[in-house]
């Protein structure tokens, strides 16, 4: 077993273990997630694809919230609590939703261009650097023209208190990952190449000290596929 399936089986274990409490981290995460829904132009959108999903609370939002009546959510979780916690949570919606068990690869078993948002919150900060450009770069493949990428992470902080926090957020991830759930602050926009994205909007928060920033991009398109991606 190699260093990567070593961290994604530790990861497995802890959500695994995790459970429901995820949502107790709630009391700051939601108002990164609020100004995702706010940004992510939902009312709009057609198929939602969610890399990492955990309990399933976004799903709800949205599909409660600003999705069309007909638009379908499909998302896969390293987790299998996880991805069961989501499917239970979901049930009011089963006909437009699919939740899967992944392996935790980046590499995604979606066919190109399938669909018109794609999310993750709270897992670009788990991975290391090039599991997240693999992630950005199937992003891209799997959104079809002017989709929309649609990302909230926790990042380094601001304000004095913040930047203290953050910092000895860092240092613990440092000296024992798993102590901080495995996540760590890291600066969204530096994933992302300019001439494959275009930023639509990007927030920098604080909530308890805790820094999170919300970046939403829409996809360039390729010239050499221009015609060829857009969604049915
Ligand atoms: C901090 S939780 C965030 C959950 C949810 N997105 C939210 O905002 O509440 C991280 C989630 O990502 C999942 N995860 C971590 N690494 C993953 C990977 N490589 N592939 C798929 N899911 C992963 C975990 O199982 C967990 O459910």
């Amino acid at each position: 077993m190699n260093d990567r399936e070593r961290r994604r089986r530790a990861i497995r274990r802890f959500y695994d273990r995790l459970g429901k409490l995820l949502d107790t981290q709630g009391f700051y995460e939601q108002s990164g997630l609020d100004i995702l829904v706010r940004e992510g132009r939902f009312n709009q959108a057609h198929d939602v694809f969610e890399f990492g999903c955990g309990t399933g609370r976004l799903a709800e939002q949205l599909l409660a919230g600003p999705l069309p009546v007909d638009a379908t959510y499909t998302a896969v979780d390293l987790s299998p609590r996880m991805v069961e916690i989501t499917r239970e949570r979901l049930a009011p919606w089963q006909n437009r939703v699919d939740v899967r068990v992944s392996d935790g690869s980046t590499h995604l078993d979606f066919p190109d261009a399938g669909f018109d948002r794609f999310i993750s919150t709270y897992v670009i900060d788990l991975l290391d650097e090039e599991e997240a450009l693999e992630l950005i770069s199937e992003a891209h493949r799997v959104l079809c023209r002017d989709g929309l990428l649609c990302l909230v992470s926790i990042t380094n902080g601001t304000g004095l208190f913040s930047r203290l926090l953050m910092s000895s957020w860092k240092l613990l991830h440092r000296f024992s990952p798993l102590l901080t759930g495995g996540c760590r602050p890291v600066r969204l926009p530096c994933l992302l190449q300019a001439d494959e994205w275009e930023e639509e909007s990007h927030h920098v928060i604080s909530r308890f000290g805790v820094a999170m920033e919300v970046l939403v991009s829409r996809r360039r398109e390729d010239p050499r596929l221009q015609g060829e991606r857009s969604c049915a």
